[in-house]
């Protein structure tokens, strides 16, 4: 495969922007090799500048959930685009998409627009802090809610500890406000209840991880730390950037049927453009800004391009497309099974939906601890070769694959019999 035009691209992208990209996981550290160059996106598949075609399982990292350049999603575009694309006034579009939000999320009574899952990740927690007067975090360790400064905490601090930040530039003070736990450990929620008691604002967590990998919840786990979170007067908050619309249509709350005070919704809800929202009950969301005391605001917030992008993904999500992506990810998962027990591979395939990882370790995985067991050298050189075979597998072990409603039967069985010369071959 000829990637001369991608890695000429690259290298001038190098002298632009920090390691070439503009977020870091497309500089394909973990994996090696230089990322290819996107000249388009259609259905399944990308097409490099070289004109190279990859079928793709990253899909802008979960928000396309139809595939690239949706027909039915660019008219819908292209008539808001007619309307004019930006106006800080108050439009028809975010009424039609919470309401449809609203009808798939009965939890988000009220919600707000920003234009990130980052942003909607800060103001659910400044929202959290503010009904409760408290100021301490609990996050789960690998848990990923986005950039702002006290959730880039993940190592380096014991469930009884203040968090240690894990990226430079973030003041100690900060990093200090959050809690760090296991994935999956209801048990040691309660000890960091116990350990700083009366000061704990609110739990968030994926209540399906997307970001070590996919790791499901264990049996009871969410159920549990509800009621914990209800015993100590904290708020949960579920961070569905990544899960929502994805494991099912109401998200991991209605798959599981656990209700978290406040839902983050990011990705899917804007279509492939830039949108998240954050949302609980009425008497909540009422301390917001102009209501209530608790600012928040955005320029681009509820633009109506990305208000008519996402809402016609919902609409298209609900006529029968989210049924087809989970009929295609079930059946990449059989395959992808079935090809590791014929070539007795030590790997587990974890999913739920329409999200799924393939780990190079015994299964389950279980928390971030569990997922750094993985054999990330093996990931890379599968990574590789599936790249080089046409098809487009996220570039780390710790980040999880995505099936759309374009992946079909053709799609998958030229995944699997690519998957099948690679496994074959490692
Ligand atoms: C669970 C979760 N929360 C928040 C974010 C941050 O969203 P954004 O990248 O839109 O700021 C992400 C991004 O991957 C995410 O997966």
């Amino acid at each position: 495969m000829r990637r001369e035009l991608s890695r000429a691209a690259f290298q001038k992208a190098c002298g632009l922007f920090p390691g070439g990209v503009n977020s870091p996981v497309r500089a394909f550290k973990s994996v090696g090799g230089d990322p290819f160059v996107v000249a388009s996106g259609s259905g399944a598949r990308l097409r490099d500048l070289d004109g190279n075609e990859y079928i793709d399982y990253v899909l802008s990292w979960g928000p396309l959930a139809l595939g690239h350049a949706h027909p039915e999603v660019r008219a819908a575009v292209n008539a808001a685009l007619d309307r004019g694309w930006s106006y800080g006034a108050l439009c028809e579009g975010e009424l039609r998409l919470a309401e449809r939000v609203r009808a798939l999320v009965p939890t988000m009574e009220m919600m707000r627009f920003v234009s990130s899952g980052t942003e909607a990740v800060m103001g659910a927690l400044r929202l959290a802090r503010a009904a409760t007067g408290r100021d301490l975090i609990v996050k789960c360790d690998g848990g990923y809610h986005g950039h702002s400064d006290g959730l880039l905490v993940s190592a380096g601090s014991g469930l009884a500890t203040l968090g240690v930040s894990s990226s430079a530039g973030v003041p100690a003070a900060v990093a200090a406000t959050s809690v760090v736990i296991p994935i999956n450990d209801a048990a040691a929620l309660e000890r960091a209840f116990a350990n700083h008691p009366g000061r704990i604002a609110a739990f968030i967590l994926e209540p399906v991880v997307g970001n070590v990998g996919l790791i499901p919840p264990d049996p009871g786990y969410l159920e549990a730390v509800r009621g914990l979170c209800t015993r100590h007067g904290a708020l949960l908050v579920f961070d569905e950037v990544l899960c929502g619309f994805r494991v099912a249509l109401g998200g991991a709350q209605a798959l599981y049927q656990v209700k978290p005070d406040i839902t983050v919704l990011g990705k899917v809800i804007g279509g492939g453009f830039p949108v998240g929202a954050y949302g609980g009950a009425r008497t909540l969301m009422e301390r917001i800004a102009p209501l209530g005391p608790v600012y928040q605001a955005g320029t681009l917030s509820g633009n109506p391009v990305a208000m008519a992008a996402g809402l016609k993904t919902l609409e298209i999500l609900e006529q029968g497309a989210f049924a087809r992506a989970l009929a295609s990810a079930e059946e990449l998962e059989r395959g992808l099974c079935g090809l590791l027990e014929k070539n007795s591979v030590s790997a587990c395939v974890q999913r739920v939906g329409t999200i799924l990882t393939l780990f190079f370790c015994q299964g389950p995985v279980r928390n971030y601890a569990d997922a750094a067991r993985a054999d990330r050298e093996r990931y890379a050189r599968l990574h590789r070769r599936m790249l080089e075979a046409g098809v487009y597998l996220p570039p780390s072990q710790f980040e999880a694959a995505f099936v759309s409603s374009a992946h079909g039967a053709g799609e998958i069985a030229i995944t699997l019999e690519a998957l099948a010369r690679s496994l074959a071959a490692l």
